[in-house]
């Protein structure tokens, strides 16, 4: 495993649209698990490929809760439920911080690194993160998704 520099808000990478994975090889395990250091060392909830500079479907979400640390490949939210306005980060907007509107619950489905269909749901800060991630494929970022009369706050 390697640690992978996380790409951040002037990288116009951030912008693109990231394109669904279709090798499920040992090229995409390697950049799963670089992809875990490099959230773990960053001491983040969720990272994308893009924010690792490579555009390809692939989320990974670590909550600390009962989902466990979870791979989301090609995913796709299927449904959601009511709203939440809570204060998100990003990893690739550093000191930047604003409220969102987020559905406060979500379902979504994915592959798993052997291409396997899944499904799973959550609520709270599990959504918003989900939410988040999948944003990262279509090149969006929190700050597009500020709840009304919100703005970006500079924690520094
Ligand atoms: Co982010």
């Amino acid at each position: 495993m390697a640690l992978r520099k996380i790409r951040t808000e002037e990288d116009p990478i951030l912008r693109k649209i990231s394109k669904p994975v279709v090798s499920f090889d040992n090229k995409l395990n390697t950049l799963l698990d670089d992809m875990k250091e490099t959230l773990k060392k960053a001491d983040g909830v969720g990272l994308a490929a893009v924010q690792v500079g490579i555009l390809r479907r692939v989320v990974i979400i670590d909550i600390g809760d009962e989902h466990g640390f979870m791979e989301l490949i090609n995913p796709e939210i299927i449904k959601k439920e009511g709203e939440q306005r809570e204060k998100e980060g990003c990893l690739s907007l550093p000191e930047k911080s604003g409220v969102t509107l987020r559905p406060m619950k979500v379902k979504f489905k994915a592959q798993n690194r052997s291409g396997e269909y899944y499904e799973a749901e959550g609520e709270g800060l599990f959504a918003r993160c989900v939410c988040h991630e999948i944003d990262h494929l279509n090149g969006k970022l929190f700050i597009d998704n500020l709840a009304p009369g919100e703005r970006v706050v500079y924690d520094s």
